[in-house]
């Protein structure tokens, strides 16, 4: 069978933005007088900035007018952008830099698949940019994981079928993208949490491409 093309989240995967963004989110819960924690911020991963604000105010059972809105949203941004500026490649995930090598050895396309409107910022910071063949951010995306339209398109991008793509993703609602995209998964992080992955390991550390395809074929 011909190579498999990997495709790639960013917060949580790659980098560890995903505190970042609970940073931001959690400083803006407490100025609008509640507040969120990690078990609830499990939810907003993957999720977009504006679905991620609106599901924050329901929670906190806070009505806003559209401007204000817009204002907080550009708010927790101008926040995140602030955490992530003195990110650097050594902010990489444990063994993500020699995974991308070894993808590049064993001739695997790599694809990203982020609902993240800073993602090539990000990529460019860590030193990563170059390692992606195609790329889909929050910029090019209208609708947010769950839906599969951010690994269709990578597909697309790609010139594969979906069935020849495996979706390497650290949140719940994409790993449920990927299944809807109908692609195989690799869940990063806890087994206990990401039930519906196709597998799941901790993170890249000591992983390398045979590792997973032979596991994912096996499945
Ligand atoms: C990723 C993160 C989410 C974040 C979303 C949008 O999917 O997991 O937590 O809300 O990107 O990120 P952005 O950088 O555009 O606000
Ligand atoms: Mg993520």
């Amino acid at each position: 069978m011909s190579q498999p093309v990997f495709l790639f989240d960013l917060d949580g995967v790659i980098v560890d933005t995903a505190v970042y963004h609970y940073q931001a989110w959690k400083r803006l819960a407490q100025e609008l007088g509640f507040d969120i924690d990690e078990e609830f911020n499990e939810q907003l991963k993957g999720i977009s900035r504006v679905d991620s604000l609106h599901r924050i105010l329901e929670h906190g059972q806070v009505v806003l007018t559209e401007a204000d809105f817009d204002r907080w949203a550009t708010q927790k941004n101008t926040w995140y952008l602030e955490l992530i500026e003195e990110m650097t490649p050594q902010h990489l995930l444990p063994g993500v830099a020699d995974f991308f090598a070894n993808c590049r050895t064993n001739g695997i396309r790599c694809g990203l698949g982020s609902a993240s409107k800073n993602a090539p910022k990000i990529l460019e910071k860590v030193g990563l940019l170059e390692a992606f063949d195609a790329l889909v951010d929050g910029n090019s995306v209208s609708k947010s994981k769950p839906d599969p339209e951010v690994f269709l398109k990578g597909a697309e991008l790609l010139g594969v079928e979906p069935a020849r793509c495996i979706v390497f993703e650290d949140a719940l609602a994409g790993i449920e993208a990927a299944e809807a995209a109908g692609m195989k998964s690799v869940g990063i992080g806890d087994p206990t949490v990401l039930t519906q992955a196709t597998m799941v390991i901790p993170g890249f550390l000591n992983v390398t491409v045979n590792d997973i395809l032979t596991k994912i074929n096996n499945q």
